[in-house]
């Protein structure tokens, strides 16, 4: 058989994919907490069963607000580590390091001069972001979306798993992308957002939203200890001051979290309307369960975090097979818009 240009799949206008790719980023916080595995990362392994899923540990974009290269590198290392700890299998689905496909740097560049300034000074995380950092505000802040844009759409993704915070990144993503086609045809599908319905976990301070930032973290991949101390410290319902007072689980963020973690969460409910148990109680079983459930994505953590030449080695591979979707995207673009 001859490939005729024209039939082959490879020559498709755009090179879609046959089954829908979805594109995601996560920050190289490190060590990622309930709030990273609920919220979104869990989110990750159901849909790389679904979809063609790429993941990507977003150092470039780190480098907005962390400027210690050791931490960086030994950040980026344990988000990775925890991903695939966390069930996020990379023979199934790609797993890369944003800088290890430099390629992104170029589209991103050449999405900035199809991105009026206006745009970006109006979006409100870059707002925020001054105000959290007046003492460096570095054009990457502003840049931050772009690049964004670049990420997803280098690779011709349709999809983005995200939280409602990144619904205005996604949206400027989209017009982006409809700047460059109209002026340069159509090159990019619009990047779609496909919104977690995770609830937004609480930190152990029961009030604001789990973040490292905040401290108010329980760390699943730590050891029990910690997990326990963490988990003991949680603020349960504030209204319920002696063993005898019946609790009002749907506002204890204790009671709350063992939703996640078995199917009997409604008996321990009830038992702590009818205060037949106490908040310790409820902490201890929560604990349990806790330890219990990342067991083994904690023993996984720790061999992959022990044998760093492996963990690069799992990442390598996530980068090389998306390199000839990149290099291609790239070739496009540049004959699109006069370069050579
Ligand atoms: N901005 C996202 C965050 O802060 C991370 C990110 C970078 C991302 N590039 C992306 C998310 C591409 C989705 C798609 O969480």
């Amino acid at each position: 058989m001859t490939t005729d240009a024209s039939t082959s799949p490879a020559a498709r206008p755009s090179s879609l994919p046959v089954k829908p790719r979805i594109f995601s980023g996560i920050q190289p916080t490190g060590r990622p907490h309930l709030g990273n595995d609920l919220g979104a990362i869990r989110n990750y392994v159901a849909l790389a069963e679904r979809y063609e899923a790429i993941y990507c540990v977003v150092d470039y974009h780190a480098l907005t607000h962390v400027h210690d290269p050791e931490m960086l590198r030994h950040q980026t290392l344990e988000m990775a580590a925890a991903l695939i700890a966390l069930g996020l299998d990379p023979k199934r689905c790609t797993l890369f390091v944003q800088s290890d496909r430099p390629e992104v740097t170029e589209l991103c560049w050449l999405f900035n001069t199809v991105t009026p300034v206006g745009w970006l000074q109006r979006t409100p995380t870059y707002k925020e972001k001054r105000q959290n950092q007046p003492e460096d505000v570095n054009h990457g802040l502003l840049t931050y979306p772009v690049l964004q844009a670049a990420d997803i759409v280098i690779y011709k993704a349709s999809l983005v798993p995200v939280g409602r915070d990144q619904a205005a990144h996604l949206e400027l993503s989209r017009e982006i992308v409809r700047a460059f086609n109209a002026r340069y045809g159509v090159t990019f599908p619009e990047p779609q957002p496909v919104y977690t319905d995770a609830p937004v976990v609480l930190g152990t301070d029961g009030v604001k939203k789990m973040s490292k930032s905040i401290g108010n973290t329980i760390e699943v991949l730590a050891e029990p200890d910690v997990i326990r101390k963490q988990v003991m410290s949680m603020v349960t319902d504030t209204q319920r001051i002696l063993r005898s007072d019946p609790g009002r689980p749907q506002v204890c963020n204790v009671c709350r979290l063992h939703r996640h973690f078995g199917d009997d969460y409604e008996q321990i409910w009830e038992g702590e309307r009818t205060a037949r148990t106490g908040c310790v109680d409820t902490k201890k079983l929560l604990v349990e369960r806790i330890i219990a459930h990342y067991a083994g994505a904690r023993e996984t953590y720790k061999e992959l975090m022990a044998d760093p030449a492996r963990l690069r080695a799992i990442l390598d591979e996530g980068a090389e097979r998306i390199r000839p979707i990149a290099e291609a995207t790239m070739a496009e673009v540049r004959e699109r818009m006069g370069l050579r």
